[in-house]
């Protein structure tokens, strides 16, 4: 026997599945899980997107399958992105009634019947055919304040449809208060906000850029935020809050989680972030080769992100892993 055998003894919790299970300090719920939805305009078929395996664009009426599914396991929310047939220089359809964000929005919220909470991407890059998140100016910078003109359209249009939470991913400066004063104006002071705050020009967006077949070249990193900056960060969300955000993001989540930890602890209003779909494929990519177990990464890729602040996760695998939480397994 040791002379001095240790007194503190951190392994006694880790004793058995039901000891660890009461000291968890980070457990997932379904209620917490916010499923991105990309619905195609002119398709009666789910399309699948080959850098997301197991991900589509939707058909109007898959998308209401796929509203039910969430909703029967307790899913939180959809977050709606449109990829539409045609686009122009100034994104016209995302101000169309009938474009299809709005289209779609109107289907989500008639399947979705209360049970979940229908949001909507506000920005205009699935709708421009630059690819840019605004419209560009003579030189083709893209321009801050009519950016702000046509986002507080879209977002005007995107309550009208239904939406009950309006998701600003433009990164445009201005753009929480310019949207939250236009809704207030117009009798939509019960629609949210939801502030991509601290949105980082990320390789990580990659295969959501094929989701919805973006024409973009060069890159974004004169609105989205340099990998390096963490402090730049948290100012973006602090400013958003001020403006008047209702939610605050972090975006995207594994390669932020500092970010994430400082918006947490520095906000008065809930903190989201979003697991992109380069954090997506990464895992499925590793799984398929059976290099990784993709339940078990799965499952702690997202217990991370909630564990370094997160109250609601945006994940591709909401619907699925919001399964495996339902049948008490999700650890
Ligand atoms: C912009 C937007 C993007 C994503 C969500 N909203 C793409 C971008 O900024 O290029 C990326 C989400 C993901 O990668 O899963 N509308």
């Amino acid at each position: 026997m040791v002379t001095s055998a240790p007194r503190v003894r951190p392994r006694r919790l880790r004793e058995t599945p039901a000891l660890r299970r009461l000291v968890s300090e980070t457990r997932l719920h379904a209620a917490d899980l916010v499923l991105p939805v990309f619905v195609r305009e002119g398709i009666t078929e789910p399309l699948p997107i080959a850098s997301m395996p197991g991900v589509v664009q939707h058909s109007l009426e898959s998308l209401r399958t796929a509203i039910d599914e969430a909703a029967a396991v307790g899913v939180g929310g959809v977050m709606l992105f449109g990829v539409p047939e045609r686009r122009d220089a100034r994104g016209s359809g995302a101000t169309d009634p009938d474009g299809i964000l709005n289209v779609a929005t109107r289907v989500a919220v008639e399947a979705a019947a209360g049970r979940l909470v229908v949001q909507t991407d506000l920005c205009l890059d699935e709708f421009t055919d630059h690819g840019h998140c605004g419209v560009l100016d003579d030189v083709g910078r893209v321009d801050n304040d009519r950016t702000l003109e046509r986002y507080v359209a879209m977002g005007l249009e995107q309550a009208r449809a239904g939406s009950e939470v309006l998701g600003l991913s433009g990164m445009m400066d201005g753009q929480v208060a310019a949207v939250r004063e236009a809704l207030d104006d117009a009798g939509f002071e019960r629609t949210a906000i939801l502030a991509y705050s601290a949105k980082y020009a990320s390789a990580f967006y990659g295969p959501f850029r094929d989701a919805v077949e973006s024409t973009l070249e060069g890159d974004r990193r004169t609105y989205q935020l340099d990998p390096g900056n963490r402090r730049e960060g948290l100012r973006e969300a602090v400013i958003d809050i001020e403006e008047g955000a209702d939610i605050v993001m972090v975006k995207p989540a594994g390669s932020y989680l500092d970010v994430l930890a400082d918006v947490a602890a520095a906000s008065d209003v809930p903190v989201w972030a979003y697991q992109v779909s380069g954090e997506y494929a990464m895992i499925e990519a590793a799984a398929a080769h059976g290099w990784i177990d993709r339940k078990r990464a799965v499952i702690e890729s997202v217990r991370g992100i909630r564990r370094a602040g997160a109250d609601a996760v945006l994940t591709y695998w909401a619907t699925e892993l919001a399964g495996w939480i339902r049948n008490g397994d999700d650890a």
